[in-house]
């Protein structure tokens, strides 16, 4: 069962066509609280799905709770952090690093299409999940892999967010 916050990207429910999903209110840590204790012992796995900057309003999640939630409920924590990754946190890694919660998100994905000012996007979990998707996900498994001449430019895009803090500072 995915529980979804209102407010997440298209792209994210566009993936969960064929999956349970049970919307939660926009940042409602204490209505999703409830509802996770509700269904207790009901699926096999049940994850949480937020943004870290919400692209519509851009307001942030409450990651912290979020986290802490989860973990009382042994629910996995995805979070797109398409409009996090490269601007927030002191080192621009993210809301996970605004957040000093680094570590604490099982899943986060984001895109190069943002601050990396490229194409493309990623996935960083465990080594096990990583392994499922490269077998299971069809965006992977039935599409074109990113062409070296985009990794590249992705890649120069890192070094400039990791080498040149302050045009993150300027932002
Ligand atoms: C929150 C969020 N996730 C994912 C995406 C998708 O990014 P891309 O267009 O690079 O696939 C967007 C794009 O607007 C977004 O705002």
């Amino acid at each position: 069962m995915a529980y979804i916050d209102s407010y997440i990207h298209t792209s994210a429910t566009s993936g969960l066509i064929g999956t349970n999903t049970k919307h939660i209110g926009h940042n409602d840590i204490e209505y999703l609280d409830v509802i996770l204790e509700r269904d207790k012992g009901q699926y096999q796995t049940r994850i949480v799905i937020i943004d870290g900057v919400y692209s519509q309003n851009g307001d942030l999640s409450l990651l912290p709770d979020y986290i802490r939630v989860c973990k009382k409920h042994n629910c996995l924590l995805m979070m797109d952090d398409a409009h996090g990754i490269g601007v927030m946190g002191d080192t621009g890694k993210g809301t996970a690093e605004y957040y000093d919660c680094l570590g604490k998100v099982d899943i986060i994905t984001g895109t190069f299409s943002k601050s990396f000012g490229c194409v493309g996007g990623f996935v960083a979990a465990s080594t096990k999940l990583i392994q499922y998707l490269r077998y299971y996900a069809d965006s992977n498994v039935f599409s074109a892999a990113m062409t070296p001449q985009v990794a590249d430019s992705a890649l120069k895009a890192l070094e400039l967010i990791n080498t040149r803090p302050e045009i993150r500072k300027k932002l």
